[in-house]
């Protein structure tokens, strides 16, 4: 390959596993590379570079990783000026040891070596030598530049507002290939999400592996209450969203803010990873059961509908039935909206790995199928109360069901599908809820009338 020059394009695939942190990571490179005449390509066998950003968190995630770099052997084979480089936390990870076990593998680039890609390539074009690069570094450089340069940002964007993780919770990677705690100054996050906004965004998560813990050691800057007070006021930003809270460090400051602050939704994703107190002290949690429960308690009590999700762990080491049968009895007790449910995998470096008494693989199998029917049984009972309802909606584009239906997110984030134009992407508009389903609400939008609300029901309806 030759390097993108006036008269040629580079043309990038990109292949993101995991999660929103990895997507967020994947937009910038495209912004980064956008820089650098590299414009993305939907076909990988079209392509000069092939990313592949990748998630350690649990063994399957890698697994799923390097099975997908296999699968490019013969493409390489066949075309030897393909690039292909290795992102996110796999390659943090194993770091240059990666360039060694795999000859068709170009680049290695860390958690923190984004902005080093276009630099990598130049030095591997120019010297023929695989690269790679996995230092930390602990400043956020030019993230807001490199996104102002998006060509046509969506309804809702992520936004990082800090990296990296203190917490060491015993069974996690997360500090291990993200590194230590650090967050961005709020400036920059102010200016980017109004950049944002001008640019049509309605909606934005703010995302940090602990949002809670945002700007605690930094003097100076607001803490992560203060930070949502400042952004509640920025003009035509609709609904604040953020993910992932700690139950430990979960204040009081922050849960005024879901009765204080309009754009703020009503939803928190709020791992609880576990019902039992033996489990979660092995976990190295910092919260009890009865904690956890009088956070929910309290939250609730501020925000009465507040929606609250969860993760959850199970066939950690240790664990009996009396500790699952907790975490079942915790989940009818919080009745979730939803979680996102895994077997316990253990993961190089971390405490857990070498904790004794392992669970089997068939009892981790079993007890994730008990816990997901019991969540599948909650979900379903809140969306079905949901019928009836009107709903705001705010839509984010065509529904995945195709057709002339529409999908956008109620504020307690629920996937509502509903007949519509694509003139209404952006919009914030009232819904009637007229069934509900496994993972989403189906509705009709209604109109004002003589100051009552009408759902409007013909396939033709227009809009405005
Ligand atoms: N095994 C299983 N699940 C894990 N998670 C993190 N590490 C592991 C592991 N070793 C889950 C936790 C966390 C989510 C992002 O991934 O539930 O909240
Ligand atoms: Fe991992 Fe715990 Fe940090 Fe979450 S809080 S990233 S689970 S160490």
């Amino acid at each position: 390959m030759r390097l993108p020059n006036d008269s040629k394009v580079g043309r990038l695939f990109i292949r993101t596993f995991g999660c929103q942190m990895n997507r967020y990571d994947s937009e910038r490179l495209v912004e980064i590379l956008g820089k650098h005449q590299w414009e993305l390509v939907e076909d990988y066998r079209q392509a000069d570079l092939i990313f592949i950003n990748t998630c350690t968190v649990r063994d399957k995630a890698e697994q799923k990783a390097f099975s997908y770099l296999g699968r490019l052997k013969p493409l390489k084979r066949s075309r030897p000026d393909l690039v292909v480089a290795l992102g996110g936390c796999v390659a943090q990870q194993h770091g240059e040891e990666l360039l060694r076990r795999l000859p068709h593998l170009d680049l290695v680039v860390g958690t923190h070596s984004i902005r080093e890609v276009p630099a990598m390539i130049a030095r591997y074009e120019t010297t023929g030598e695989r690269q790679a690069s996995v230092g930390f570094s602990y400043d956020f450089g030019d993230e807001v530049d490199g996104r102002s340069l998006a060509s046509r940002p969506e309804v809702s964007a992520y936004v990082t507002i800090m990296r990296g993780c203190d917490n060491f919770c015993t069974y996690c990677i997360v500090p291990i290939v993200r590194g230590r705690e650090v967050s961005r100054p709020s400036k920059e996050i102010i200016r980017e999400v109004e950049s944002l906004v001008e640019r049509g965004v309605r909606a934005v998560t703010l995302l940090g592996q602990n949002v809670n813990s945002y700007g605690l050691r930094v003097t100076g800057e607001p803490d992560f209450a203060g930070l949502l007070r400042l952004l509640a006021r920025v003009e035509g930003l609709l609904r604040i969203r953020f993910t992932t809270s700690h139950p430990k460090d979960l204040s009081s400051s922050l849960m005024h803010c879901f009765a204080d602050l309009e754009p703020l939704c009503p939803h928190i994703h709020l791992p609880v990873q576990s019902g039992s107190d033996p489990i979660l002290q092995l976990m190295k949690r910092g919260y009890t059961r009865a904690h956890y429960l009088q956070q929910v308690r309290r939250l609730r009590a501020i925000r009465e509908d507040v929606a609250i999700s969860s993760d959850m762990i199970v066939g950690f080491p240790g664990e009996g039935e009396d500790d699952f049968q907790q975490t079942l009895s915790l989940m009818e007790e919080v009745s979730f909206e939803s979680i996102f449910s895994f077997k316990y995998s253990d993961r190089p470096q971390t405490a857990a790995s070498r904790l004794g008494g392992k669970v089997p693989e068939e009892v981790k199998l079993r007890r994730l199928q008990t816990l997901q029917s019991l969540q599948e049984r909650l979900t379903m009972e809140r969306n079905k109360a949901q019928v009836g309802e009107i709903s705001q909606v705010l839509v984010e584009g065509p529904s995945q069901a195709g057709g002339s239906q529409l999908s956008g997110r109620t504020p307690h984030n629920r996937v509502v599908n509903f007949l519509g134009t694509p003139q209404l992407v952006g919009e914030e508009l009232p819904v009637l809820i007229t069934a509900a389903h496994a993972h989403s609400l189906e509705g009709v939008v209604c109109v004002k009338e003589s100051s009552s609300l009408h759902a409007v029901k013909e396939r033709s309806w227009c809009g405005k």
